[in-house]
């Protein structure tokens, strides 16, 4: 009897919170919080990554020293931490961009529809649709060729400074590599722009700083990446 009176309020307090949590989710600015919130985690990443990447300039020593440290962090156990916050920002990034895609799709006036959307949208912003999915791909293809070595024809387990130059010397996989780069710096770009819009950064005034940091991060990123098959291909690395 007597737990029955106590799990009363409990389960409507959680109820409650249950239904606070799916209507904030379900709004169209819930959802963009979460594309922004996930889209910092996932933005940390690339930048970390690229500096990692560039360590390949620095020689085989250094690329394969860093690389093991990072496997080694937490005794192995912080690389499987960053993984899995990784994977949960993926999929709640992907989740809510369908969601908004599907929305504005279902909202979208039906006559003048091509005039209007491409007056109202920058070119990096209609790139964002289809950026998305091509990104998605090209992570897939990234992790069977770099990390798992399915798909590379010469892959040494724990020698990626090899692993990285042997891949780039076939130069449609630097060409895939460099087209994914101009799609991340385009993603990056709009998403950067706005992801700084949601969180706070929406008056006019901060306009120039926001698209000033964006065009940064957005170069920076894809200049640096690129940089690294072209310098295979030409032989400045090898
Ligand atoms: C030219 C650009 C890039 C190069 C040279 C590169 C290189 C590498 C290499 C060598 C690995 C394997 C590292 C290891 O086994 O220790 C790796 C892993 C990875 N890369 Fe990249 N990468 C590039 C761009 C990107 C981009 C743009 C993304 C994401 C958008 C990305 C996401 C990842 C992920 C998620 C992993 C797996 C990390 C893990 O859990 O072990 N990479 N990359």
């Amino acid at each position: 009897m007597e737990s029955s009176v106590i799990s009363v309020p409990v389960g409507a307090a959680a109820a409650k919170r249950a239904g606070y949590l799916r209507a904030y989710y379900g709004s169209t600015v819930g959802k963009k919080q979460v594309m922004a919130v996930t889209g910092v985690i996932m933005v940390l990443f690339v930048i970390g990554h690229m500096i990692g990447n560039l360590q390949v300039y620095l020689g085989a020593e250094s690329l394969n020293h860093y690389a093991e440290l990072l496997r080694a962090l937490g005794h192995g156990g912080l690389i499987w931490v960053v993984r899995g916050l990784l994977l949960a920002a993926v999929v709640l990034h992907i989740w809510s961009a369908t969601a908004l895609t599907l929305g504005s799709w279902a909202a979208r006036p039906i006559g003048y529809r091509h005039r209007q959307r491409w007056i109202e949208s920058t070119y990096a912003s209609r790139t964002m649709r289809w950026g998305g999915p091509i990104l998605l791909l090209f992570i897939i293809y990234h992790l069977l060729h770099f990390t798992t070595g399915t798909l590379h024809g010469d892959f040494v387990t724990g020698d990626v400074y090899h692993n990285v130059v042997a891949g780039f010397s076939i130069w449609w996989v630097s060409a895939i590599y460099i087209f994914a780069q101009l799609v991340l710096g385009l993603h990056l770009y709009h998403g950067a722009w706005s992801m700084l819009q949601t969180l706070g950064l929406s008056h006019a005034s901060y306009d120039r700083l926001r698209a000033g940091l964006a065009i940064f991060v957005a170069f920076v990123v894809a200049a640096a990446n690129i940089s690294i098959p072209l310098a295979v291909l030409t032989g400045v690395v090898s």
